[in-house]
């Protein structure tokens, strides 16, 4: 059993979460995959290196990609789309219609850079193509583990990897994000602005069987949900009943709850406290920037906006960074364990552990970018990253 600080503790268990929705609750996430069927079949990766540093992380985690599937005799597809601002500045094209219908069909996961572009004020494109693509998608969960490789690199005091090892899953298909809502009188003094906050009973109560049944999975022993219920008394009022449901089924896990104000302050306080966080899309945006911090820096941070058994997007936890993009010192390194955590969904373990130890050896070696205090660029930590893993032989 894969103990705290277990290099690949929180992957992994990302991968043995099943398809809640699926009939039989004891189906493997790989056998509900419709695309990818067994582990040695060739995987068909879409890539959209998107705006900004995204553009200069997406090439150094595909490298790493390359080097891990060859070292273990994997066959991998890799298709580029441009989709970003670049594209909708020429074109006017955000997410094409048939975007939706053709990544279900062609692919077995999606692998983004970021979106964002100070000429796209309105982040138009960012919303249809990022936010487009997990609510078409219905990638409901969006999993961030924020784990502390080294010790050095947390601004919390007298803290060590023991003490931030824990995974962020965020409500991705509703709560503030829906885009409900418009304008009355807008630019008088008068204006009215509405922005709905959507919570479903179905939504709320997936997100948060996910986060149980990950736990009871992976030997977890606590899941702590997060909302605003004394002020946001029906949408979150809604969190609290599903809640109190759901955990009366998994008598084995601790379950506690924090108002979301509280649970900030609690991760920078002790977060040795969590190990599994579960809240909705707007709380877990901002709780995941700062886990992300505490484990070292937002460009170290990988995620998944995931529907388990269907095609899902990987993707790091940062933007498109415009106050570095270009300068070519962006860290990949968040890119390239979003690989890592790509391969895990798709069934490669060992692919995707060696690609776990090279990023540890790079940071145990100092091959690190500006953002660690290192003096690497962007494609120095690729490279070297991409060398150790061809090295390691260990995917094999
Ligand atoms: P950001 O994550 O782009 O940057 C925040 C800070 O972290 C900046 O100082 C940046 O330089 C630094 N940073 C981020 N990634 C880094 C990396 N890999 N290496 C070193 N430093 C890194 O957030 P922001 O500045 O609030 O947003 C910029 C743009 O990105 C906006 O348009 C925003 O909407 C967009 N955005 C997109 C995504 C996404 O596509 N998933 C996520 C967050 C923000
Ligand atoms: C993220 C980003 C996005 C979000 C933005 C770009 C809409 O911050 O992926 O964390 O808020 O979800
Ligand atoms: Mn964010």
């Amino acid at each position: 059993m894969l103990g705290r600080g277990a290099s690949f503790l929180k992957y992994s268990c990302v991968a043995r979460v099943p398809a809640l929705t699926a009939p039989d609750p004891h189906v493997s996430l790989r056998d509900g995959m419709n695309l990818a069927k067994s582990s040695s079949e060739r995987k068909r990766i879409a890539v959209i290196p998107g705006d900004g540093i995204g553009k200069e992380v997406i090439p150094e985690a595909v490298k790493v990609l390359q080097a891990a599937a060859a070292s273990g005799g994997r066959e991998v597809a890799l298709t580029e789309f441009d989709w970003g601002a670049d594209r909708y500045l020429r074109d006017g094209t955000t997410l094409p219609a048939d975007a939706v219908a053709m990544l279900q069909r062609d692919f077995d996961a999606i692998l983004l850079g970021a979106m964002g572009d100070p000429r796209v004020p309105t982040n138009i494109h960012a919303a249809e193509i990022l936010l487009g693509l997990r609510f078409k998608l219905d990638l409901y969960v969006n999993a961030r583990p924020c784990v502390l490789f080294d010790k050095r690199f947390t601004p919390l005091k007298d803290r060590t990897e023991n003490d931030v090892n824990f995974i962020v899953f965020r409500e991705n298909t509703e709560g503030l994000y829906v885009g409900m809502g418009g304008n009355f009188k807008k630019g008088t003094t008068d204006e009215v602005a509405i922005q709905e906050d959507v919570n479903t009973r179905k939504g709320v109560e997936r997100i948060i069987r996910y986060a149980f049944e990950f736990a009871q999975r992976c030997g977890l022993k606590r899941v702590c949900m997060s909302d605003k219920s004394n002020a946001l008394t029906f949408g979150h009022d809604l969190w609290q009943r599903v809640f109190k449901e759901v955990r009366a089924e998994y008598s084995g896990i601790e379950s506690s709850h924090q108002y979301i104000d509280n649970l900030l302050m609690q991760m920078v306080r002790d977060p040795a406290q969590f190990q599994v966080i579960v809240t909705s899309n707007l709380f877990g945006d901002i709780a995941s920037d700062l886990g992300a911090q505490l484990a070292g820096g937002l460009g170290l941070a990988p995620s998944g906006n995931i529907h388990p058994g269907q095609v899902s997007l990987f993707e790091p936890v940062h933007g498109s960074a415009p106050n570095i993009a270009g300068k070519g010192i962006a860290n990949p390194m968040g890119a390239i364990l979003t690989v890592g955590m790509m391969f895990e969904f798709l069934g490669l373990q060992a692919e995707a552990q060696a690609i776990d130890k090279a990023v540890r050896a790079a940071l145990k070696e100092g091959k690190a970018p500006a953002e660690l205090g290192g003096a690497l660029t962007t494609r120095e930590v690729g490279d070297w990253v991409a060398n150790t893993v061809a090295k390691s032989g260990s995917a094999s």
